[in-house]
């Protein structure tokens, strides 16, 4: 079975109780639960993982890498600023999948830019939640 990653970072722990009038109210349990599930009905092994430690996310990353897998990554504040995350990202053989929950071109301009994107095979952002399990579908689909 293709493994993919869901790799989370900063704050997204603090899903459901974090700014609900921009993330929405579902907790990081529900995030985990939706992955999961979309895991299941599309025959991915999906890994669930989130992070408040810049290096756990490089060697999630490197792992990944190593194995040939599938990313969906919401790196959270890191993706507008974080070269070694970025560089963790170019190491994938797999396809990355880019997932933000809130619409980041509708906020404060230092959330405009992305290092990742450039390196994703796609984005998605300000689909809430179900943005993580688009990203699965179509990396079940490739
Ligand atoms: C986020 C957007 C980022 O700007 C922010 O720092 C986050 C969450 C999102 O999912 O909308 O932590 O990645």
């Amino acid at each position: 079975m293709t493994r993919a990653y869901v790799l989370n970072g900063p704050n997204l722990n603090r899903l459901g109780s974090r700014e609900p009038g921009i993330y929405g109210t579902g907790s990081y349990a529900d995030l985990v639960a939706l992955c999961e599930r979309t895991g299941t009905e599309a025959g991915l092994d999906v890994q669930v993982r989130q992070t408040n430690h810049e290096g756990e996310l490089v060697e999630w990353l490197h792992t990944a890498a190593d194995e040939g897998a599938s990313v969906v990554l919401n790196a959270g504040a890191w993706t507008h600023y974080s070269v070694a995350v970025r560089d963790a990202c170019a190491l994938l053989t797999g396809p990355l999948v880019e997932v933000h929950i809130s619409n980041v071109h509708r906020r404060e301009p230092f959330r405009h830019t992305s290092l990742i994107s450039e390196i994703a095979a796609g984005v998605i952002v300000g689909l809430g939640l179900d943005g993580y399990r688009l990203a699965l579908l179509h990396l079940a689909a490739r």
